[in-house]
């Protein structure tokens, strides 16, 4: 496995690989590396990649307030984890090697990014689509693995890539939960034990919110539903608890399935989210 921070010599490795007759994964990561992501890795492990784990806190999708500064950082750990699941090369640049003096084109993703956590975090989708797009600029992996656990994260993504014409397939992978069911997420390590004992209510909530959709509840009533469980939690202030159609992420326009639930919710000053897409059975 090795780690590089520079472009060119990432450039070059990836140059070898394909030369051999690879095809090319890209795992993008902030870094804290837990099960969710090595998830991801062990998917493109499957599907036969050279695997690249970039590891890179973007500054451009924090907001001024946000916990950019707070935000785990554990690159020897990470390493091991990389290591041990198999993946070939991390690269890790620094914010000058991604965002030289002068640095000003970016991209905006429309419509997608009014919703959910959009209106919440300005800029934030902006500053995701800019870096990803980076990232597959400089990595051109064939196929690049996304989490459903960020879902509108996802879906953005996807469009981008749709409209860009990159040609990468985005694979999505599902969330991975620890037992109580709280979605694995860098941000738990940030929690206390109270906030740490009160989070698996979000997905307890999302639950109950998909079984309502499962029996023909409308999206206010399932917001309603997860609104309630959600306001009685002590430890936790409630952002939005929203029900929206999974592919517009507009509101729905029949009560029942398809719908997406979503959830975001401060534990403190950590943010958690999470959400549920309920499918006609
Ligand atoms: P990060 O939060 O580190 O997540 C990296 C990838 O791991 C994302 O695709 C995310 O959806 C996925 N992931 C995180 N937790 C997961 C879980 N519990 N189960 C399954 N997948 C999970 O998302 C980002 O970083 C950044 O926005 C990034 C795309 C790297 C751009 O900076």
């Amino acid at each position: 496995m090795r780690i590089s921070d520079r472009i060119d010599e990432i450039r070059a490795i990836i140059r070898r690989a394909r030369s051999t007759g690879s095809s090319i994964g890209l795992v993008p990561t902030m870094g804290a590396l837990h099960e969710g992501h090595l998830s991801l890795v062990r998917k493109a492990r499957h599907a036969g990649d050279f695997v690249v784990i970039s590891i890179f806190v973007n500054p451009t999708q924090f907001s001024a307030g946000e916990d950019l500064q707070r935000y785990p950082r554990q690159p020897h750990d990470d390493a091991a984890l990389v290591e041990q699941v198999g993946g070939d090369l991390i690269f890790a640049p620094t914010v000058e090697e991604m965002y030289p003096n002068g640095f000003c084109t970016h991209i905006e993703v429309e419509r997608l990014t009014d919703t959910l956590c959009g209106p919440m975090r300005p800029g934030h989708f902006r500053g995701v689509a800019t870096v990803v797009a980076k990232l597959l600029n400089i990595v051109t992996p064939d196929h690049a693995y996304f989490g459903e656990k960020d879902y509108q994260q996802l879906i953005v993504i996807e469009r981008m890539v749709r409209d860009l014409n990159m040609p990468v397939e985005v694979v999505s992978c599902p969330t991975v939960r620890e037992s109580d069911g709280l979605a694995m997420s860098s941000r738990n390590r940030m929690l206390t034990r109270e906030q740490r004992q009160a989070a698996p209510a979000i997905y307890r909530a999302l639950q109950a919110g998909a079984a309502a959709v499962h029996r023909g509840a409308t999206a206010p009533e399932a917001e309603q539903i997860m609104t309630e469980l959600l306001q009685a939690q002590p430890h936790l202030r409630l952002q939005y608890a929203q029900a929206v159609h999974p592919y517009t992420l507009q509101e729905p326009t029949h009560a029942g399935p398809p719908m997406l639930l979503s959830v975001a919710a401060f534990a403190g000053d950590t943010r958690l989210i999470d959400n549920i897409v309920v499918f006609r059975e």
